[in-house]
């Protein structure tokens, strides 16, 4: 595309015309934001031409940073020669089959089927169809109670916004009337004087108790992320996982592993289901399935819903125009070929994954920080005033908020989530790259410092 305005006419028309998401307009059309105009390898770059690290791998998709040719040319080929083709009506398509027989040979073995979406919503608006159907078909109609989590992230359509734990979002829309919500994981926020151990069985718990204040046989599924990410990576304790699965097998409900963030090599494993050992009868996949080069989502079907399924026979009722879109399905086979051949996953787990866990927690020693969270290469810092009482820096989480834009100013793109500080760098940074996001961070730490009259 001709970019022929200059960044200031960009940032009024964005200003007047576009309506961003999760963002204050009111605010906004005021103070507008960063216009990005150009990416390569882990480096995006303003308007403005100053270049920043980009630890946040765009939205948590751009798992192998922005310089990937070989996904590209994947693109303008299949433009070249099916621009589109949908998969309703007895149709089917090459790079949907072959994305499908990929996706099957790199997920756990209970994974032979797949159901493509565009996006992580819609895969779990998806999920809520196929758990429905799967119970309606075993002659279980009753079963249609779904649990999720206290700030949870499941997407932002009515369905995934419900399943999504934040009340925030629930004050602006009015849900389904089928979800309900047990604890997180959050030993810093919740677990007081426990140990993270003992708070992970409680926090588990809680599934349990919740399932039998509904009663088994009205509830469906259980829905959560291996981590929370955009609830402030949340990277639960270790006795956590365990626990969960033991209830779900004891239990006549399915498990939902929603890896939208944490799939294809972000915690050393090609899914974070792996990595904590967890066991999930449906699987949701998103973001960095392509790169985030194309839309592409989807659902895992585990063969005990399959089997269901199949053998019930009759419609699901349900597709979406662009569900197998062969562009985006090309742009994720290129993508799992790249993670397969450069071994990009067993990097994460023996070495640059290792190393950013080492370099992360050292941060926990600096006077702002009450907790450092790190699993592979997605990671959190709770920012306090004091250490010991964990009394936050200010109050509505301004303290985060600074330290962001610090970052920012710094050269290095993270988040701000609540009082925390969350990164997801590309996976295939290496260790310098690691430092140097570990050094434009501690100088917006110690410049967070200043600003709240805490010595470092
Ligand atoms: C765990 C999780 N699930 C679902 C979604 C929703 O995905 P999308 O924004 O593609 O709809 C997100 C988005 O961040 C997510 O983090």
């Amino acid at each position: 595309m001709d970019m022929k305005r200059s960044s200031q006419t960009l940032q009024s028309l964005d200003r007047a015309h576009h309506m961003h998401p999760f963002t204050d307009p009111k605010a906004y059309a005021s103070t507008g934001g960063k216009i990005i105009s150009q990416a390569e390898h882990i480096y995006i770059y303003d308007a403005d031409g100053n270049q920043i690290l980009d630890g946040m791998s765009g939205l948590w998709c751009c798992n192998l940073g922005y310089s990937q040719n070989k996904i590209r040319e994947a693109i303008y080929e299949q433009l070249g020669t099916l621009p589109y083709y949908n998969n309703f009506f007895q149709c089917s398509n090459e790079p949907a089959i072959e994305m499908a027989k990929a996706l099957v040979d790199v997920t756990p073995a209970q994974f032979n089927r797949v159901f493509f979406t565009n996006s992580g919503s819609e895969a779990n608006d998806t999920n809520i169809r196929l758990v429905h159907r799967y119970y309606d078909l075993l002659g279980k109609p009753q079963k249609k109670q779904i649990i999720s989590r206290e700030n949870g992230y499941h997407g932002s359509t009515i369905a995934a916004g419900t399943l999504s734990g934040m009340s925030y979002m629930h004050e602006q829309f009015t849900g389904v009337d089928y979800v309900h919500y047990v604890k997180q994981p959050h030993w810093f926020k919740d677990g007081a004087d426990m140990s993270p151990e003992e708070f992970g069985v409680i926090a588990a718990r809680s599934l349990e108790q919740k399932i039998d204040e509904l009663g088994e046989e009205n509830v469906a599924a259980f829905i959560a992320e291996p981590i929370q990410g955009a609830g402030g990576v949340i990277v639960p304790p270790s006795t956590y996982w365990p626990e969960i699965q033991r209830i779900c097998d004891e239990r006549d409900i399915l498990l939902i592993c929603d890896e939208v963030i944490c799939g294809f090599g972000r915690t050393g494993s090609w899914f974070a289901c792996e990595t904590y050992g967890i066991k999930p009868d449906l699987m949701t996949f998103a973001k960095a399935v392509t790169n985030g080069f194309q839309p592409l989502g989807g659902v895992m079907i585990g063969d005990k819903v399959a089997d269901v399924l199949n053998a019930g026979g009759g419609e699901f009722a349900h597709g979406l125009t662009y569900s197998g879109h062969p562009v985006s399905c090309a742009a994720g086979i290129a993508t799992l070929q790249i993670l397969r051949e450069e071994k990009t996953i067993e990097k994460v787990a023996t070495d640059i994954g290792p190393y950013m866990e080492q370099q992360w927690q050292s941060l926990a020693d600096h006077p702002v920080v009450g907790q450092a969270r790190v699993k592979g290469m997605v990671a959190a810092l709770e920012l306090v005033k004091d250490k010991n009482s964990r009394e936050r820096l200010a109050p509505q989480s301004q303290g985060a908020t600074f330290c962001r834009d610090a970052a920012i100013r710094s050269g290095l793109m993270v988040r701000a989530v609540g009082d925390s500080i969350v990164s997801a760098p590309p996976i295939i940074c290496n260790k310098e790259e690691i430092d140097t996001l570990i050094a434009r961070l501690t100088k917006a730490l110690d410049e967070t410092a200043a600003e709240y009259g805490i010595r470092t």
